[in-house]
């Protein structure tokens, strides 16, 4: 048994963000974001919260998929930027969708955190525990954002992105997923809440930090080293893929990809010029805009990969 995906769904916050804007906050232009990362705007949420953005995206998926909210046996959702620690966002999404007859839960995994939830609910569909699963990842980035820091502030925004999955025989469903604990000082986001018992304190908001050289340096090794891990458990060759829909932080990461898998950049699908880096939501934002737009066929071979803070990486090759 494989999930299908039966239907997609998304949702940003009206707000939108030119880069021009940001350069009022911090010294900045938009010709440096658009080279530097292929960024052009962002939204960010206003009254939006995690919770919000991810049932609107899971009502969009239900409603491609043509289910009801009470068919639906699990609810997980990938996100860094709960609203609350708990409840979790998958039970406030239960309560706003009406899924009465599902369990849900949060996963942590960054940007990696959509694939990883994806693979969750794979594993479960093929252990027999569950057939239709709703796979949300929802961030609010700017929430956790240093809003004088130009070297980040720059790079995020806010979003929610769905997939229904259903039980089916037969499919292409392969995974690969890795962590390298020591090197996730890299890339950290500290609770903002964190006491220090030695010497207690108020602690100032913490926020997002990232050496972005090294960020990027990870992204482009790992990200193609997935990609071959992927293609020789279903010995496939890479001419053979479709679309590769990488997590959407940057576009020279996406190129530089590309160009170590050997594929043109014409099948690595890109929308992080509308929408910065929105986190766990960007690749199910991307798979939805580009199923709303017609682009995919079924039987169309994808590989979707993720890459992140952790570090975390991790990718899966399906049939859509
Ligand atoms: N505007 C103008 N100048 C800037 C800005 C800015 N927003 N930010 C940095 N600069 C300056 C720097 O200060 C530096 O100036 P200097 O030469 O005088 O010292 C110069 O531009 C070059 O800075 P670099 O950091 O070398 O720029 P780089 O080309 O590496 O681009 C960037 C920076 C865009 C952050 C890049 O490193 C990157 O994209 N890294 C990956 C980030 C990423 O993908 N993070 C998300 C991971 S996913 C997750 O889990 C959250």
């Amino acid at each position: 048994m494989t999930g299908r995906i039966l239907g997609t769904g998304a949702y940003v916050p009206a707000r939108i963000v030119e880069n021009q804007e940001l350069a009022k906050l911090v010294d900045t232009n938009d010709a440096w974001i658009r080279e530097r990362t292929g960024i052009a705007r962002r939204h960010v949420a206003e009254e939006e919260t995690t919770s919000y953005m991810a049932a609107q995206a899971a009502r969009e998926a239900l409603c491609q998929a043509e289910i009801s909210s009470e068919e639906v046996d699990l609810i997980l959702v990938a996100t860094s930027t709960p609203d609350t620690i708990f409840p979790c966002v998958a039970c406030e999404v239960q309560k706003a969708i009406k899924a009465a007859n599902s369990v849900g839960f949060d996963l942590n995994a960054a940007c990696s955190g959509f694939l990883l939830a994806y693979q969750t609910a794979q594993a479960y569909i093929q252990a027999g525990l569950y057939k239709t699963i709703l796979v949300i990842g929802s961030d609010s980035m700017s929430h956790v954002i240093d809003w004088t820091d130009r070297g980040t502030c720059i790079l995020f925004g806010d979003g929610a992105g769905a997939v229904i999955l259903r039980a089916e025989e037969g499919g292409l469903c392969f995974h690969a997923a890795h962590s390298d604990g020591a090197g996730g000082g890299v890339l950290t986001g500290r609770s903002r809440h964190r006491k220090d018992w030695e010497e207690p304190k108020h602690m100032e908001e913490t926020f997002l930090h990232m050496d972005g050289q090294r960020v990027f340096k990870f992204a482009v090794r790992s990200v193609p080293e997935i990609v071959e891990e992927l293609l020789k458990q279903a010995q496939m060759k890479q001419e053979e893929i479709d679309y590769f829909f990488l997590h959407q932080a940057n576009k020279r990461i996406i190129e530089a990809a590309a160009k170590r898998i050997g594929a043109e950049i014409s099948r690595f699908p890109m929308n992080l010029q509308e929408y910065g880096n929105t986190s766990a939501a960007s690749i199910p934002i991307l798979l939805d805009e580009w199923n709303r737009k017609g682009l995919l066929k079924r039987g169309n071979k994808l590989i979707l990969a993720g890459f992140g803070a952790g570090l975390s990486w991790a990718g899966s090759l399906l049939e859509w």
